[in-house]
């Protein structure tokens, strides 16, 4: 049954990521912020601690938790700053997962081991100028030249694009077959050909590194298919089920954080000679955002839950991100309405609340997207 009490350990891991996300995170999130700048140390000391590999066994360098774990740290590390949420949710559930669960026991030893215990992270490489949405339209081709494959494209929009030692690639391999002549290849840092843009001027999560990529006759080796030949699409799409989870626990954090932020205000400021939290206008505003947090929360444990019980949890996956993402932006706009003039400026916090938040409807998986996989999976479910 879906227990709504944390077990110990789940409670120890939420304390243990609260703690490092106030000490370690907070100090240097607002000037990241500023400058864009990548959070390099921060990501060193995830590793250490085993956020990087949450759900890889330890025999490949994981930390052998389950995807509640997950969800409960990403809450913590998102709600301090959901740009070092993206670069532990990205190499979670998009690149460690894939690897632990389609590798072959060599790609496990060279590549899962260093991503699961962070010595360096990965990128997943599935948008394209002109594929975004419509996933299954890859213009990036790789084709066979002996045992080697040489990929030809650009990808957009990666996270973690100039950072990543190991990346996960789709290409076509066999247009004919439309999404089951896809392939994903597993491709170095600094192999021939491969090259990266510079990094993008993002409205919010700024100190996450978002780039494009290129491939010009980049040769890889056919030992570096992972799962096999026309079956990336297949693996992408299952680890983005995974990944949507890891988004929605990252929303989740952002509307908790600015919640929390316009609680704290209300606390403090007075007007009408009272603390606001005492007019009833603004706990109109802390009620609606209370419940929304605890909903979209409800939504994020159930969906982390059922991939544990290994159950089918596209629709759950779906369900909790499109929810948590939209509470992420109206809890952060409202937090802003909560502060008023304050919260339209920097030093006060809540206006990256709103920024960071805006993500969360369109990267993996746009929220128009959610909607769809949620109605073809209820249709499915009802036939
Ligand atoms: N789980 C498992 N399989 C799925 C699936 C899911 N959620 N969604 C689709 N599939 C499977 C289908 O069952 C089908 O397989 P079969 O042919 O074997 O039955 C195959 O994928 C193709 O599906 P459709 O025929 O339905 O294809 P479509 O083109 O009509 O729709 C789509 C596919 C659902 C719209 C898909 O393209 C999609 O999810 N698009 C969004 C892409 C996305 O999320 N991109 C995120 C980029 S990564 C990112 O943001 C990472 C980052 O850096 C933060």
């Amino acid at each position: 049954m879906f227990n709504l009490e944390l077990s110990e350990t789940h409670q120890m891991i939420r304390d243990t990521a609260r703690q490092f996300a106030q000490e370690e995170v907070s100090p240097s999130t607002i000037q990241r912020d500023i400058k864009g700048e990548f959070p390099t140390d921060i990501v060193n000391k995830m590793g250490e601690l085993g956020f990087l590999g949450m759900m890889v066994p330890s025999e490949w360098g994981g930390s052998d938790l389950d995807a509640l774990s997950y969800v409960i740290a990403m809450e913590e590390i998102s709600k301090v700053d959901a740009s070092v949420g993206v670069v532990m949710s990205v190499n979670n559930s998009l690149v460690c997962w894939g690897i632990n669960e389609y590798g072959t026991p060599e790609q496990k030893e060279k590549y899962l081991k260093p991503l699961a215990s962070g010595q360096v992270i990965g990128a997943f490489c599935l948008s394209e100028p002109e594929a975004g949405s419509d996933a299954t339209s890859q213009h990036t081709m790789a084709t066979q030249d002996g045992d080697y494959w040489v990929i030809n494209g650009t990808k957009n929009w990666i996270t973690n694009g100039t950072s990543a030692s190991t990346y996960l690639v789709l290409a076509q391999t066999d247009r004919e077959k439309r999404h089951k002549g896809i392939t994903c290849f597993i491709v170095e840092k600094g192999t021939e050909g491969f090259t990266h843009g510079v990094k993008e001027d993002k409205l919010g999560i700024r100190s996450s590194d978002t780039c494009s990529l290129g491939f010009t006759n980049v040769r890889v080796h056919k030992d570096n298919i992972l799962g096999g030949v026309g079956l990336g699409f297949k693996i992408a799409m299952e680890s983005l089920n995974g990944g949507r989870i890891g988004i929605a626990a990252q929303a989740l954090g952002i509307a908790a954080g600015a919640f929390e932020a316009a609680v704290k205000y209300s606390q403090q400021r007075t007007a009408f000679g009272k603390p606001i939290c005492e007019l009833q206008a603004i706990q109109l505003k802390l009620a609606e955002m209370s419940m929304k947090v605890e909903a979209a929360r409800l939504l994020v444990h159930k969906a982390a839950w059922m991939k544990d019980q290994h159950m089918n949890y596209i629709k759950a996956a779906a369900h909790a991100k499109l929810f948590a993402s939209k509470t992420a932006v109206e809890v952060a706009l409202e937090a802003i309405q909560v502060h008023g003039g304050y919260g339209y400026v920097r030093e006060y916090l809540v206006e990256r609340y709103l920024r960071d938040a805006k993500i969360t409807e369109i990267y993996e998986g746009t929220s128009e997207i959610q909607h769809i996989v949620i109605a073809r999976e209820l249709i499915k479910e009802m036939a």
